[in-house]
């Protein structure tokens, strides 16, 4: 069973950054989600954004409105895919590492969590969208256990409905599942809809395979999303 606690991102970063390098990876969107202002007024010693849209962008601008309005300054920007093969080199190691609504966007779960491990010095905390243990609607019943995750472009439509039914009745839209949206772009998988349905278990699992160990692990306060606190083994 995934945990119920609740975690406190922000808390949870300010309780750890204190002389920490940080980053932010895929922070831009939303502007307000950005977790570099809160490491900076944790006392992180350097704090980064990084994200895959073009820097300079409209949410570029956004973020930089967003951190002079809270009075913070002194933050680097990175344009990153974190799921690129030269995202380590690119990026370098920083030593407390977020990363929040990217991992069900990604196809390749691996590429995206070992990348994440290896610009980890100590620790990271991931968040994800996750499905409840079970969903049950007019639909069907879909379980998600804690040691698999469905790919959700080749979903059975049986299983697609049950899905799209309990995300639509909470006023949802995923894409790929509530409403079209391209798994793949000239022969490659793209990152942008939902690839992969998991439960919070499966999440600190695979998570746990990249030699770390979880520290926390929990819900949000809002929402459906899953949060794991983890640390490097030996870090
Ligand atoms: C759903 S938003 C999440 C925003 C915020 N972190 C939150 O939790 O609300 C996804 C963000 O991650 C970025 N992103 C998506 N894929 C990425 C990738 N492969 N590498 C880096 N950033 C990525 C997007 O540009 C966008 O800013």
């Amino acid at each position: 069973m995934a945990s119920n606690e609740i975690i406190h991102k922000r808390q949870l970063i300010r309780a750890h950054v204190a002389g920490m390098t940080y980053v932010d990876i895929g922070g831009l969107w939303g502007t307000t989600n950005e977790t570099v202002t809160t490491a900076i007024q944790g006392g992180a010693s350097h704090a980064t954004m990084a994200d895959l849209h073009p820097l300079g962008n409209r949410w570029w601008k956004a973020f930089e409105d967003h951190c002079e309005a809270k009075g913070v300054s002194g933050y680097s920007e990175k344009w990153v895919d974190i799921c690129s093969p030269d995202a380590p080199a690119d990026l370098g190691t920083y030593d407390f590492v977020h990363c929040s609504g990217v991992m069900y966007h990604v196809p390749d779960l691996f590429a995206f969590i070992g990348n994440l491990r290896a610009v980890t010095n100590q620790l990271l905390l991931l968040s994800s969208e996750v499905m409840p243990d079970r969903i049950t609607n007019a639909r069907g019943t879909l379980e998600f256990g804690p040691d698999h995750s469905y790919l959700t472009p080749v979903l059975s439509e049986e299983n697609r409905a049950i899905v799209a039914e309990y995300l639509q009745s909470d006023g949802r839209r995923a894409g790929g599942l509530t409403y079209d949206a391209p798994f793949f772009s000239d022969g490659k998988a793209r990152t942008g809809p939902w690839w992969w349905l998991f439960s919070g278990e499966f999440m600190s699992r695979i998570v746990s395979l990249f030699d770390m160990e979880i520290l926390a692990e929990g819900v949000r306060r809002k929402g459906r999303g899953y949060t794991v606190l983890a640390r490097v083994k030996g870090a």
